[in-house]
């Protein structure tokens, strides 16, 4: 296939969800170059987010108190400047979102309509028709996008690896442009493409998520932060489908309990907070209850009739299954549901190369630590975008951009796994990745990596694969999402991870013995 060169005198967003279009809003009057590798506002993670935004919205309410608990959900490892930055914004850009046409839900005193959901100290997610808060913010968002001058929008189009001028300077990405092969140079290229769900069998993300940016930036020499906390969500419908159906967080705010086949209430026997526990911790009680005949939510009493109508999306999967929550308890297991690991940032989205941004799922500036506090996504995606937008453009001066096209550093292309191979790629990964690992699974999990690398080398999703498994390999204790049954303890010192994919090479076939310094620290 011929590949034909594009030079553009701006910047180039990989991804059109909510982080990739706040940031192009926030690039004028630069010319922003966007790809999208779907219909825009369809098969994204932030259009399928039911429970909200989290902002400190109410009197009773303080950025101080939301940032408090971002921390104590991220189990010692959040960074604090990125938590204190994120919820100062939260307000505000909430009050934005709604400006552009956002239609959240409002009392008739014109005040937010809050949940609450676990680990925030009080209600504070914003929301919109009940459980529809991500798409109708997406939609939002979209239309603004499509109505500003300076966004044009390829679709469908995806990367498929960075363009370097030198081992440390970022000048484009190949891409494929609706079949054609297009080599895109830009002054500044932004990651916005999306977290790993997909990665693993059991999934409440769009199955076609599977960390390429992270993979990408990876393999461009970028460092990587924490790829091990993936947080999976304790209340994926179970029905069997791919990806789950999501039963939000909000239904437990709002009452619904979680029982066993008996009907006994059984995260109480984990935590007194009981299904408001941190979701770490309810997810493994699920986990566990799902392992011994069942796990189900039961909204009978708490919600019961109003279902329809606080509930339209988790009432509408139910329903098409055969399933009425309003009289029965919905069948539940966790479920992949976001990457707090991603490209190491700043909190202006800076990665460790040269013109080289990163927001959204994909990133890790910390903010979320080992365990995300929910509801917190949307907010991040949204405010990061906005401060990422303006830093991507400060200083930047795309006239005298002038990429030697003959010099440039082409990434390989990716090969892509066949069907049964990447099913079996991730029913492993749910399996000894999941909620629950061990040094026995993992290794075996990476034996698989490295029988399906040597018929798929660099292959986006065996890059991202090994990432996960390595480092989940050599944390050598439980913390927030991470939880090892072979290392139950968390140590006292919280540590992040940062790994290049040069390091983790290296790391390859290496036993068990974690030279944590060399590995990974901070
Ligand atoms: C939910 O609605 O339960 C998901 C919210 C989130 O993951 O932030």
């Amino acid at each position: 296939m011929a590949t034909e060169i594009h030079i553009h005198h701006g910047p180039l967003v990989i991804g059109a969800g909510l982080a990739g279009l706040s940031v192009a809003l926030n690039t004028a009057p630069h010319a922003t170059l966007v790809l999208a590798p779907v219909a825009l506002g369809v098969a994204c993670s932030s259009a399928w987010a039911q429970g909200g935004i989290a902002a400190a919205l109410s009197p009773e309410d303080t950025p101080k108190d939301h940032e408090t608990d971002t921390i104590n959900a991220g189990a010692g490892i959040v960074d604090e400047l990125a938590a204190k930055t994120l919820t100062e914004m939260g307000p505000g850009t909430v009050h934005k979102l709604n400006a552009m046409g956002a239609p959240f839900d409002h009392k008739a005193d014109g005040s937010f309509v809050l949940n609450r959901e676990a680990a925030h100290g009080l209600a504070r997610v914003a929301r919109v028709g009940g459980d529809l808060a991500g798409k109708a913010i997406l939609e939002a968002v979209v239309n603004t996008a499509l109505a500003a001058p300076h966004i044009e929008i390829w679709e469908p189009a995806f990367a498929l690896g960075l363009i370097r001028s030198d081992d440390e300077t970022v000048i484009g990405a190949v891409v494929d442009y609706g079949g054609r092969r297009v080599e895109v140079y830009a002054p500044v290229v932004i990651m916005a493409s999306g977290g790993s769900g997909g990665l693993f069998a059991v999934t409440t993300n769009p199955a076609n998520l599977r960390g390429e940016g992270m993979a990408m930036a990876a393999l461009a020499g970028a460092v990587i932060a924490d790829p091990e906390f993936v947080q999976f969500h304790p209340t994926a419908l179970k029905f069997g489908l791919d990806p789950a159906p999501l039963a939000t967080e909000a239904l437990r705010g709002e009452g619904a309990t979680l029982i066993d086949k008996t009907g006994h209430r059984f995260v109480f026997d984990d935590h007194p907070d009981g299904e408001l526990a941190p979701r770490d911790i309810v997810a493994r009680a699920v986990h566990k209850a799902d392992l011994n005949g069942g796990a189900f939510l039961d909204a009978r009493e708490a919600i019961g009739e109003h279902f329809p109508a606080e509930f339209p999306t988790v009432f509408a999967s139910c329903m098409a299954q055969g399933l009425d929550p309003r009289v029965q308890p919905m069948p539940v297991a966790p479920a992949a549901h976001y990457h707090m690991g991603g490209i190491r940032t700043d909190i202006d989205g800076r990665t460790s190369l040269k013109n080289l941004f990163a927001v959204g799922e994909c990133a890790s500036t910390g903010v979320h630590g080992a365990n995300r506090l929910a509801s917190n996504s949307l907010l991040e995606a949204a405010a990061f975008g906005e401060r990422i937008g303006i830093a991507a453009t400060t200083d930047l001066h795309p006239a005298a951009f002038a990429p030697d096209t003959e010099t440039a550093i082409r990434p390989l292309l990716p090969p892509v796994l066949a069907p049964a191979d990447l099913q079996a790629l991730r029913n492993e990964m749910s399996h000894q990745a999941g909620v629950v690992r061990d040094e026995a699974g993992l290794t075996a999990l990476l034996g698989l990596v490295d029988r399906l690398d040597l018929r798929y080398p660099g292959a986006l999703a065996l890059v991202n694969a090994r990432l996960i498994a390595t480092c989940a390999l050599h944390r050598r204790e439980s913390r927030g999402s991470h939880y090892r049954s072979d290392y139950p303890q968390t140590d006292v010192e919280g540590r992040r991870t940062y790994i290049t994919w040069a390091e983790v090479q290296n790391r390859a076939g290496e036993p068990t013995e974690c030279s944590s310094q060399a590995c990974l620290t901070s």
